[in-house]
């Protein structure tokens, strides 16, 4: 039953009719479109968690129901890893990535959706970057700094000037520090696990022997948590939620409805 729920195939699907009458209920209610979030254009809302935890589904969701532009940040360094690999170059020879960070030409675009596309040399990455291949390849690259200060710089320029919902690793710790709207998603290690596996084989991939998937999802995560620059981690000033008892529309629910409050003129917030 526990495992059901946990790793219930919702949390890859668009909200059902019910699920987004309600919401409509709740959203008029609060009256998020009205006052409160008028400057929707300095609302900074930093999601962080590690992979598996349902962080692209809440994010895109809080999104849309704030109004705001969503941000894939691992988007960018997944688009940033393909382009290594494109060129040829070896993941692990630091000098050359780096370089390659800096040059690249990479630009963000709104698509109608609401969704921040992410494009290189022009072209847009879009399912390229879905692949295990870029998977690992982004772990990698990910922990060299100067590819970081290429990305961050992108992120802060392109959000602090229409608002968004970013999604990542760094979001609260280093990207947007100062943001009060900080929330930081985790479910067990065995669920985040279950979900990847489920949804990469939703995607078709029948071939890959599981234990294999199980051990390199774990070895990135731990990547993720100990690199010397912007390692995942979070602290007080972030919300902390369990996606593993909850359904996504739960979840969104209390995201929403904390931005909400401390949005509102008399909580000081931003
Ligand atoms: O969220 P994702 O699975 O698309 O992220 C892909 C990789 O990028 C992951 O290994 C962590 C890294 N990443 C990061 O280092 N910092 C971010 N802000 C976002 C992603």
């Amino acid at each position: 039953m526990l495992r059901h729920c946990l790793c219930h195939s919702a949390w890859h699907l668009a909200p059902s009719h019910a699920q987004r009458d309600r919401l409509d209920f709740y959203h008029g209610l609060l009256g998020v479109s009205e006052t409160g979030l008028e400057d929707r254009s300095s609302l900074i809302v930093a999601i962080d968690g590690p992979s598996g935890v349902g962080k692209t589904t809440v994010a895109s969701l809080v999104a849309k129901e704030l109004e705001l532009p969503y941000l894939s940040t691992g988007a960018m360094y997944r688009s940033v890893a393909l382009k290594v690999i494109e060129q040829g170059v070896e993941a692990d020879d630091r000098e050359a990535v780096e370089e390659m960070a800096r040059d690249i030409d990479l630009s963000l675009r709104l698509a109608d959706d609401g969704q921040i596309e992410v494009f290189v040399d022009g072209e847009p990455s879009g399912d390229r970057i879905k692949g295990l291949k870029v998977a690992q390849t982004t772990s990698q690259i990910s922990a060299y700094s100067d590819v970081r200060k290429r990305l961050v710089a992108l992120q802060r320029e392109w959000a602090t000037r229409h608002g968004a919902v970013l999604e990542g690793r760094d979001i609260g710790t280093k990207v947007f520090p100062d943001t009060p709207h900080k929330f930081f998603l985790e479910a067990p290690t065995w669920v985040r696990v279950e979900r990847r596996w489920l949804e990469l084989r939703a995607r078709g991939r029948t071939d890959l022997v599981r234990s294999e998937v199980e051990r390199e999802f774990l070895e990135r995560d731990r990547r993720d948590r100990t690199r010397p620059d912007s390692p995942l981690c979070h602290d007080e000033t972030y919300s902390v939620i369990d996606t593993s008892g909850s359904e996504p529309w739960e979840v969104v629910e209390k995201i929403v409805a904390e931005v909400r409050a401390k949005s509102e003129p008399s909580a000081g917030g931003a």
